[in-house]
């Protein structure tokens, strides 16, 4: 069966948590895209020569910092960077199996053709809370920086992120990890539901 699930939406959305869920819930496959470009942001040297990812690449252990993840944006921004990584993300997404991809750009660029797409949200002030618990430090810093890769994000001219006019929205700032999990998991069960009619 092919079949895929596409979540795009904001850092500190949920999308990884509800993503996991679902891959497990469903025996998909799953890919969290933003560790490619992470990947990419933290070898550091040409970014393009750098997109060329190795499996040593995506093992390191910095990859989930502030720091890997402001250098992720900024290489995001890349035309070449996003070309380089895209016919992997393709193919993941088409596996045999079905596949779940977690990013930016999933459902509009990647695999428009996505049984499934959601666009997970929640607003800055809940998502940078959720990020400070995680890292600590100043929360008005966290803030801040979340502001900032959110405007970097939706506005760069290559892929920007945006909801798919046919995506799901799920804005998990008033809802508990299990609730958005659940909403995700009927979605696909409905889906998965008029494939079989
Ligand atoms: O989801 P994340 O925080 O790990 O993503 C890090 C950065 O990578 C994010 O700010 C933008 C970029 N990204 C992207 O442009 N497209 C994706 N599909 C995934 C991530």
């Amino acid at each position: 069966m092919i079949f895929t699930v596409a979540i795009d939406g904001p850092a500190a959305a949920g999308k990884g948590t509800i993503a996991r869920a679902v891959a497990a819930e469903f025996g998909f496959a799953h890919l969290d895209t933003g560790l490619l470009y992470r990947a990419v942001g933290a070898k550091g040297g040409d970014p393009v020569a750098a997109a060329k990812l190795t499996p040593e690449d995506l093992a390191r252990g910095d990859l989930r910092s502030l720091a890997a993840g402001e250098a992720a944006s900024r290489v995001a921004a890349i035309p070449e960077v996003r070309a380089a990584l895209t016919r992997f993300q393709q193919d993941f997404a088409r596996q045999e199996g079905g596949a779940v991809l977690d990013g930016r750009d999933i459902g509009t660029v990647i695999c428009p053709e996505a049984e499934v797409k959601l666009f997970v949200t929640a607003s800055a002030q809940v998502r940078a809370h959720r990020r400070w618990l995680e890292v600590g430090g100043d929360e008005a810093e966290v803030l801040a920086q979340v502001i900032e890769r959110d405007r970097r994000d939706s506005e760069r001219g290559v892929a920007p992120m945006v909801a798919a006019p046919d995506a799901l929205l799920l804005d998990t700032s008033e809802l508990s990890i299990p609730q958005a999990i659940e909403m995700a998991v009927e979605a696909i069960r409905q889906r998965i539901g008029q494939g079989r009619a």
